[in-house]
């Protein structure tokens, strides 16, 4: 029997074991799939004959364009009618779609009948993040053969352009990066042609009524699932929910919206925003995006926590001293000062991507790995955090500095931004959580902008050893001999674990390692952008990285009070030069909790 096979794993496939050498019988190769790694077949095998664990209620999506003998595979076969839309999300009004005489090889007009169709419309796609990421994302999961075998991709946007100048502003931004396969630029043009423009309002249902029109032509009768990505300004979000979803939503299919951040400014306008979203959509529909969330490394904290013995007895504040969450950047807000100036960095970085990391690595094990219980547990977490406290903060602005005869600019040269702008640029923050499992651990968090480097790290320092009979070799300093785990997020991913152990020799010298998974090294496979990863799952319909409305409140509540004391009382950052470590003052609020900023303290035991 031939099966639907997928080259993309599902995302439930992605928690199957991947065994080191899959050998698979001839008979159940996948076929007629240049591209498709008998690794990823062998693992959606797993998962189709149900040997991999597969949470509940989840879809075999991504199972859109490749036939597979699998002769050994026993699934039945998916539903006549493709993905199921969901009752709940099924917000749709318009009625059969009426076929045209586009080209049936691209639209598949002829086909007709039950196959189903997803509609990608990128709103705002004349911008940044469309260009820089979304349709890079999309051509990547296009490549990997992970959309479905009918699908489009709309940009939308008031800027005036045809279909060819969209496919050409995309086509600047697309790579074959993906482990340098052949035919790339072939699988470019496919997929260029797969893309549209249309050019509307933002708040216009006629031009949405248009737009309808012109996905349905696309559509040509299937059962129609259509995604809408709001890479635009937070002010035009209602605008465009409201249009969308009265005259662009699916009328037999699923309609979801992603939404990217920021979601708010603080509790009050986060929970109107939710409140304007939900007139015209239900939370299942929205897909509020962290794109943190959809980092390799960030997805593997929970599988190095649950799936390895040695870690989760150890996870609470009986064996962790204290936990540090890093961002950093070498760069400063050059062209989005606009947009930084009325956020900063707390608004951009901790309340969401770092709060976000603190709140999957503090969890509770969930019961089960489906959407609603990680949230669950996700919720909770934020729910126990203790109040942050104004004293528990630093912040900082980076200002001009001059190295090596260049003279980088101050936050404040930027023109888009006040001259006596109070925005900060760096925080760092020691917060905690008032549960059984955290209490008294500080969690530190620490994200600038401008710094000396890039990256973003987790930082686990451990406690030490009691009676440590060997605390002699350490001499005074006993932080030397603690163990910390280190995920480093980006770049250059790894996860390591720094031990002691004793130098090869008669004598009886000590030594710190690491033991290193350091990812690089152990995979040949490019580790897919992060949009990537997010993108498949809203169009499966997977939600566990994304963030449900009560997360969000959760989120704000914790930040909300700080950031208006902050703006109330005028505190002025600490400046920092461009190209520095950040304020001395991160250094005096982690000394406060007898912790050292394992990033910099690096730099005196080499990692
Ligand atoms: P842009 O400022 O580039 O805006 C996207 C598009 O929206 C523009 O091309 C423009 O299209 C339209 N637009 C811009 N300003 C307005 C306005 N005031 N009123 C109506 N339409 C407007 O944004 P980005 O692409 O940088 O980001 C999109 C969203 O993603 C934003 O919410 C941003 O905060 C978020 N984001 C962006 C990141 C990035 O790296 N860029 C990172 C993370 C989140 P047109 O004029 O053609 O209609
Ligand atoms: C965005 C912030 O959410 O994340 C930006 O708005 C920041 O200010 C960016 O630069 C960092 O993302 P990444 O994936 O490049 O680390």
């Amino acid at each position: 029997m031939a099966l639907p096979c997928a080259k993309c794993p599902s995302s439930s496939s992605r928690f199957a074991p991947s065994p080191p050498h899959p050998v698979l019988p001839r008979s159940s190769r996948c076929r007629a799939a240049p591209s498709l790694s008998s690794l990823d077949c062998l693992s959606r095998r797993l998962v189709a004959s149900g040997v991999a664990a597969r949470p509940p209620g989840r879809r075999n999506s991504c199972a859109f364009n490749m036939v597979c003998a699998q002769e050994a595979v026993t699934a039945p076969a998916p539903s006549p009618k493709g993905t199921p839309s969901k009752k709940s999300e099924n917000n749709g009004s318009l009625t059969t779609a009426v076929p045209s005489k586009e080209d049936s090889s691209l639209t598949g007009f002829t086909a007709g009948g039950n196959e189903s169709t997803v509609s990608i419309t990128v709103v705002g796609a004349s911008g940044d993040l469309a260009k820089k990421k979304i349709f890079p994302a999309l051509f990547a999961l296009y490549y990997e053969g992970c959309l479905p075998k009918h699908f489009t991709v709309f940009g939308y946007a008031r800027s005036k352009m045809t279909d060819a100048e969209l496919r050409n502003m995309v086509s600047k931004t697309l790579t074959c990066r993906i482990d340098k396969r052949e035919n790339c630029s072939d699988k470019m043009d496919e997929f260029l042609k797969r893309c549209f423009y249309h050019s509307g309002q933002y708040d216009s249902e006629e031009n949405f009524t248009e737009l309808d029109k012109k996905l349905r032509e696309h559509e040509a009768g299937r059962i129609s699932n259509r995604l809408f990505y709001l890479s635009i300004p937070p002010n035009i979000f209602i605008d465009v929910v409201k249009c969308a979803s009265t005259s662009a939503s699916s009328a037999n299919g699923w309609t979801r919206v992603i939404v990217e951040k920021p979601f708010g400014r603080d509790s009050e306008s986060s929970a109107a925003l939710t409140r304007g979203l939900k007139q015209y959509l239900v939370e299942d529909q929205i897909f509020r995006i962290d794109h943190y969330l959809g980092k390799e490394l960030v997805e593997n904290l929970s599988v190095l926590r649950f799936s390895n013995l040695v870690f989760e007895p150890l996870w609470s504040r009986q064996y962790i001293r204290n936990v540090q969450l890093i961002f950093s950047e070498d760069f400063g807000t050059e062209g989005r000062g606009g947009y930084f100036d009325s956020y900063g960095i707390i608004r951009d970085i901790m309340q969401n991507h770092l709060l976000q990391i603190l709140a999957l690595f503090a969890m509770e094990t969930p019961v089960s790995l489906d959407a609603e219980d990680i949230r669950n547990e996700k919720v909770k977490v934020l729910r126990s955090m203790k109040p942050l406290l104004l004293e528990n903060v630093v912040v900082g602005q980076y200002k001009s500095h001059t190295k090596g005869g260049i003279t980088y600019p101050a936050y404040i040269d930027d023109k888009t931004v006040p001259k006596d702008s109070l925005t900060p640029t760096f925080a760092a923050a020691a917060l905690f959580i008032d549960n059984a499992r955290w209490d008294g651990v500080p969690f530190l968090m620490k994200a600038g902008k401008a710094l000396h480097t890039k990256r973003a790290e987790i930082r686990v320092q451990f406690r030490h050893v009691p009676g440590n009979l060997y605390k002699r070799s350490f001499g005074t300093d006993i932080d030397r001999a603690t163990n910390e785990l280190v995920i480093r997020v980006q770049p250059d991913e790894a996860i390591y674990l720094k031990i002691n152990n004793k130098v090869p020799g008669l004598g009886m010298r000590l030594d710190r390692s690491k033991l290193n998974l350091h990812y690089a090294a152990r995979y040949s496979k490019e580790i897919p952008d992060a949009y990537e990863r997010l993108l498949l799952d809203a169009i499966e319909g997977e939600r566990r990285l994304f963030i449900r409305s009560d997360e969000l409140d959760a989120a704000w509540e914790l930040f909300t009070p700080l950031l208006k004391e902050l703006e109330e009382k005028k505190i002025a950052p600490e400046l920092y030069p461009y190209g520095s470590r950040g304020p001395v003052g991160a250094h005096y609020l982690a000394a406060k909790y007898n912790v050292r900023w394992g990033d910099l303290s690096a730099e005196h035991y080499p990692d």
